[in-house]
This record gives structure tokens, C-alpha cells and sequence, in this order.
């Protein structure tokens, strides 16, 4: 099934290439930079981990998960005109009921420019509407995530505390922010959330999970940094179109890469 929810980077043009990697898993579908988990929605897997340093992300995928009657409650009054865009934007989620919260999540997602997630420097979300000619909630694909997101934990925090809970017979995809050194902090989802200082973090992680005998798959921006970063693992680069800074006039092709430590990949 597809994700139902709008997300910059979204693995979705890849899924041939990563699919029959998480094919026939024998333990958990593990995904540390969530997202909007293209992969583990794409694959159904019996068992999963997600995780994301995204609160307003993994809150609402939560209660998505338990509490889908009342998240599609409070999301059935909600208005999708920029007016009431703007009412809800301004909201702060800490103060509203997890279902409301989970509810505004998904309609600004839904009506946001390109899928985006921005915020300030204060962490408060500012990405303007989109422009639409349709809008249409889909609820029925809202409730086949909400029971497909039953078999899955839901981890709100940094990639090293989801991947402490892996073990042999686990696939773990990683799909971190982009960063180079020409572009060390990564913006784009939260303040500050990934730097060119946590690539050592996540080598290390991989080295790790290689010795433990966990399979992993990481997909990253060919650059210098990923390069070397890779190198011991042999990625393939992959060819995708991005839109430039959210903008779709603006698509480019660029080159990822896409290295695994499982043998037959
Ligand atoms: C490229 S996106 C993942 C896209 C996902 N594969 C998909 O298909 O939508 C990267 C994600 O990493 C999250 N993130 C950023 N820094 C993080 C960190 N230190 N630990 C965990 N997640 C982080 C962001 O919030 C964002 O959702």
C-alpha cells in the first residue's frame, strides 16, 4: 500500500530497488529516520520498528494507529481552504488532544506546499499552503495504514536509540537527511536535527549492526562524504528526479546511492 502521508525525500521512486531487500524477513522491518515510511508501507511487514526525532510525526502515526475513529473525527471538521489552513497551522499541538493533534498533522500535510515539513527556529511549523485543484482526504487509506501501523512500535527519538532494540534476523533501512560539507545541517524537517558531525555516529552504527549480523540497507545524495562513508559496503549509485527546494518546476535528476551488507542484494 502507499504511505498516507506527503514527505520531502520519500523513498517512493526507489521501491523497486529496496522492495525485494525486505522481502521474506525473518525478524522486524526496522526504519530509523521514518518519514513517512514509504518502504514499510510499501513491503506490509508482519513485524516493524519506526522511529523519527519528529514528535509532531511519530505522535501522530500513534494515534493513528490507536485512536483512528476519533483522529478521522476531528479531521472530518476540519476546513481545507487556506483560511482555515492558516487557523490551524497556528494552533499549538501540545495544547490540543492527541487525536486533534494527530488530526492537524495529517491536514496540514495533506494541504502544505509539496509535502514539506519546516519549521522555525522555535520549532513551529511554517510551510504555507499548497496550491491544490483537488482535495481529497482518503479516509480508507488513513484506516488501512492505521491497521497496517498495529504491527509496528512507534519510537520517537534519535537513530541510535531505535536501533538499540535490533537484533540478528532484524532489516534496518536507513534513509537519514542529506548533509554535505558544503551543506552541514539539514533544515529541511527540523532545527538542527542532522550535521555532518552525525555521519561518524552513523558509521559507527553501521559498523555495528554489521558485526551483530543485522541487515541493513542506507540510501544517501552521492557526495564525497557518502562515498567514503559507503565505501566498504560497494554502493550502487541510482538515478532519481527531486524537485529543488519543494518546487516541481524546479526537478532535476541527481545520483544516490544505495549500499547494503546483505549478500545476495
Ligand atoms: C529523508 S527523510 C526519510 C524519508 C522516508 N524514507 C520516506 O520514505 O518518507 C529523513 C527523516 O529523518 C528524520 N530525522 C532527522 N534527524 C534524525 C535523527 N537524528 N534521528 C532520527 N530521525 C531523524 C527526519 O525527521 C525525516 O523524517
Amino acid at each position: 500500500m502507499n504511505s498516507p502521508i506527503r514527505w520531502a525525500g520519500s523513498k517512493r521512486q526507489m521501491l523497486g530497488a529496496l522492495l525485494p531487500m525486505g522481502k521474506n524477513l525473518s525478524g522486524r522491518y526496522v526504519e530509523p529516520f521514518a518519514g513517512s515510511a514509504s518502504l514499510f508501507f510499501a513491503l506490509e511487514p508482519q513485524e516493524a520498528i519506526l522511529g523519527d526525532l519528529n514528535g509532531e510525526l511519530t505522535g501522530a502515526l500513534r494515534q493513528l494507529r490507536d485512536n483512528s475513529a476519533a483522529v478521522l473525527r476531528e479531521m472530518a471538521k476540519l476546513g481545507t481552504d487556506s483560511d482555515s489552513y492558516y487557523a490551524l497551522r497556528d494552533q499549538d499541538p501540545s495544547q490540543l488532544t492527541g487525536a486533534h493533534a494527530a488530526a492537524r498533522f495529517f491536514v496540514l500535510n495533506k494541504l502544505c506546499f509539496n509535502g514539506l515539513y519546516r519549521t522555525n527556529r522555535a520549532g513551529k511549523f511554517n510551510v504555507p499552503y499548497g496550491r491544490h485543484k483537488t482535495i481529497t482526504v482518503d479516509t480508507n487509506l488513513l484506516k488501512s495504514a492505521a491497521t497496517l501501523l498495529r504491527r509496528a512500535k512507534i519510537v520517537h527519538g534519535d537513530f541510535e536509540e531505535t536501533l538499540e532494540s535490533t537484533c540478528p534476523g532484524d532489516f534496518v533501512f536507513l534513509d537519514p537527511p542529506y548533509v554535505t560539507r558544503s551543506k552541514p545541517s539539514f533544515s529541511e524537517y527540523l532545527p538542527d536535527s542532522f550535521a555532518t558531525k552525525d555521519l561518524d555516529r552513523l558509521e559507527k552504527s553501521l559498523i555495528r549492526l554489521s558485526k551483530r549480523g543485522i541487515g541493513f540497507a542506507i540510501t544517501y545524495i552521492d557526495c564525497e562524504e557518502s562515498r567514503q562513508l559507503l565505501e566498504r559496503w560497494k554502493p550502487k549509485k541510482w538515478t532519481i528526479r527531486r524537485n529543488i527546494a519543494g518546487f516541481s518546476a524546479h526537478r532535476r535528476t541527481c545520483t544516490e546511492l544505495l549500499a547494503t551488507n546483505l549478500v545476495k542484494a
